[in-house]
């Protein structure tokens, strides 16, 4: 594993390995057991988009590895004035052992990856969340045990993190729902390949998608960049919520999952939220340990 651009381009091995050493991580920073993995390596960590949970894990964590995080906000790069990806990804590999960004397009962490030297990690784009979808199913594992037989039931928008926690359920083994309208549906061609490859079903029926769901996952309306549809997405997702009604079609024992930032009263109520809030707040917590996680993977090379 080079980089970490989308969950497809992972072996199901390749993302067990990553939970275990997250699950080891874990353990030692709660017994105090301080490692420093990543000694003086450099992490530049690129941002065209808010953050609160990536940027403060990725720089606490590489922190905690004995390394050292720069945030290099695109206000203030070259990048934000139109530097071209290919070079600053050339300029950027002579100085850093590896690139965390957070942007728009897909193709710009590809593009990262393809002309740079150093391995790149995608904090976000509007195609793919896969550090969440790591932390997610570090979560998942925690609390379930395991991922075989369980099933995942997404309510919501079919944008960056629908795809990804189609991708991760279908590569862990576990069945995959969907509950979105259908001009906001998941990307067709992973859909088409996470058809191939596992168990999903998509529908515009929220109670479908829930039945008999273990992980009730659901994310914001309008995500970042977003917000100039806002008024019509309230519109398109106002019956897509997850509330109790929603989740009396769930297993009673189901779990529930949000990225993060939450909307109360509107993807989720208060109610399911705070009924939750322990298995929300350790999945934003997994943020940390999968991170670290992925950089050992990565550098440690
Ligand atoms: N879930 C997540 O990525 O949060 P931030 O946008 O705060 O980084
Ligand atoms: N779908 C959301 C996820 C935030 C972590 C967004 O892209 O804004």
């Amino acid at each position: 594993m080079e980089h970490l651009l989308k969950l497809q381009d992972l072996t199901e091995k390749e993302i067990l390995s990553i939970l275990n050493l997250a699950d080891q991580l874990k353990y030692e920073r709660k017994n105090n057991i301080q490692k420093e993995y990543l000694k003086g390596k450099k992490l530049g960590m690129i941002f065209q988009k808010s953050s609160t949970r990536t940027r403060v894990s990725f720089e606490a964590g590489i922190y905690e590895l004995g390394g050292y995080g720069l945030f290099l906000s695109s206000n203030d790069l070259q990048i934000g004035r139109g530097e071209p990806v290919q070079d600053t990804a050339r300029v950027l590999s002579r100085y850093l052992d590896c690139i965390m960004i957070r942007t728009f397009e897909q193709k710009e962490v590809e593009d990262l990856a393809k002309y740079g030297s150093i391995p790149v990690i995608n904090g976000l784009t509007d195609y793919a969340h896969p550090c969440q979808v790591l932390a997610d199913l570090m979560t998942i594992r925690e609390i379930k045990g395991s991922f075989k037989g369980l099933k995942l039931a997404f309510i919501g928008d079919g944008n960056n993190m629908a795809n990804s926690l189609m991708a991760g359920c279908v590569k862990v083994g576990m069945d995959f729902a969907i509950a979105c309208p259908k001009n906001y549906l998941p990307d067709e061609k992973l859909t088409a390949w996470a058809k191939e490859n596992g168990n999903v079903l998509i529908t515009e029926n929220v109670n479908e998608a829930i039945e008999g769901a273990d992980v009730v996952y659901t994310d914001v309306w309008a995500s970042m960049g977003m917000e100039k549809e806002r008024e019509e997405r309230y519109r398109a997702f106002s019956k897509y919520q997850v509330n109790a009604e929603a989740m009396s079609h769930a297993n009673s024992d189901a779990m529930v999952q949000h990225c993060l930032p939450a909307h109360r009263g509107e993807e989720i109520t208060e109610e399911v939220f705070e009924g939750h809030a322990g298995e929300i707040f350790e999945e934003a917590e997994n943020r940390l340990h999968v991170q670290k996680a992925v950089m050992v993977t990565l550098m440690k090379k």
